[in-house]
């Protein structure tokens, strides 16, 4: 028998699995299966991605002063409390690292985002999950479940896949009513999409148990670049850049990343374009006879009357060559999440659904 096993929690994880890319024996495929923008990048950010060729022999900054400061400045931060991460993912492990360990309890809910109990698993910690109420996150059954073990409250606001968001009083109430020792992440990874919401700025600033994640992967349009961040009271940040390693961000992310976050103009019409196509693909959807929940996301999250009718109108999709998610796993075996594309994707979309419907 060997004697080289892995850490307690590690055999536990389930591998993520990312949304599909390609169809057998299909070219032409239409990807709308995880959430990436259709509008890709902005031109300043990829001129800025292009310039920093020119640097690629030198090891980038630890301090990632530059882009923390183009954050700031366009949210109205505390620079010195921004942390970037490869991803929010990586900025989310950090919290688990620093913060959670073995017969420590992580809460996440019924359909949140499947990171969480990842991973809470790879740090040797018990993962919770609390159900959810009419695919709303529910602040009472996340409080009643907190034991004087749970350390982590991971919550994603807009949820993926539901896209349903909580309001920031009920945030609030999260925020107040956890034990002392367990931390609030409030992950934004689609905050840019939804209207009226800045992440949990407030409730940062106003309580040390509360850090907000964002992302450049989904309104920026940089998820293959892989750059996220947090903000948080200056005490958590400090204890999460100790373990964060000094270069875990290349001078190409670092400068793509600043030059995207400057470009509010592009962000503008990316997030606006894609309420439109959201309305619009949402009501097209209902028509057909389909449940649709109004999202804040840049996805919608189509309901169907059973496991089998969502598989078949997910074949029907790939027959055309559209690929959507599965979300099964998300405990939601009669659902499909569907990227909100360009006006023409969610047209096909609903063409396509239309057509499985028997209404067009
Ligand atoms: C809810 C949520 N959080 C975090 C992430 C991680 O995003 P990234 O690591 O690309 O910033 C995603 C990506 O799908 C997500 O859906």
């Amino acid at each position: 028998m060997t004697k080289i096993t892995p850490q307690p929690g590690i055999m536990e994880i389930a591998l993520y699995k990312s949304g599909e890319a390609v169809i057998a024996g299909k070219s032409e495929t239409l990807k709308l299966s995880a959430n990436e923008s259709p509008y890709g990048a902005s031109d300043k950010a990829k001129a800025a991605f292009a310039r920093s060729a020119a640097t690629l022999h030198r090891y980038p900054g630890t301090d990632h002063a530059d882009l923390r400061a183009a954050i700031a400045e366009v949210h109205g931060l505390d620079p010195a409390r921004v942390i970037c991460g490869v991803g929010s993912d990586e900025v989310l492990q950090f919290v688990a690292q620093a913060y959670a360990g073995a017969g420590d309890e992580v809460i996440h809910t019924e359909h949140g985002f499947a990171m969480y109990p990842i991973l809470a698993h790879a740090v040797g910690a018990t993962p919770v999950c609390v159900a959810e109420r009419d695919r709303v996150v529910d602040v009472d059954a996340i409080l009643s479940a907190c034991t004087a073990r749970t350390r982590i409250v991971f919550i994603a606001n807009p949820g993926n896949p539901t896209g349903t968001i909580l309001p920031e009083a009920e945030l609030a109430r999260l925020a107040e009513g956890l034990p002392e020792s367990a931390i609030l992440v409030l992950d934004g990874a689609y905050t840019e999409f939804a209207d009226g919401y800045d992440g949990g700025v407030a409730l940062v600033e106003a309580r040390e148990n509360v850090i907000m994640t964002r992302t450049f992967s989904k309104a920026y349009g940089l998820g293959g670049l892989r750059i996220g961040w947090g903000y948080a009271q200056g005490a958590m940040i400090e204890v999460l850049n100790r373990i964060r390693q000094p270069f875990n961000l290349s001078p190409t992310q670092l400068a793509t990343a600043e030059a995207a976050m400057r470009d509010q103009e592009w962000l503008t019409k990316v997030v606006s374009d894609t309420a439109r196509n959201r309305a619009w693909l949402t009501e097209a959807l209902r028509e057909t006879g389909v449940e649709v929940d109004e999202s804040h996301a840049n996805f919608v999250l189509a309901r169907f009357g059973s496991e089998d009718e969502a598989a078949a109108c997910d074949a029907a999709l790939r027959a055309d060559g559209i690929i959507v998610r599965r979300v099964g796993g998300y405990g939601f075996p009669n659902g499909l999440r569907i990227t909100v594309g360009e006006e023409s994707a969610c047209r096909r979309v609903a063409h396509v659904i239309g057509l499985f419907k028997g209404v067009r």
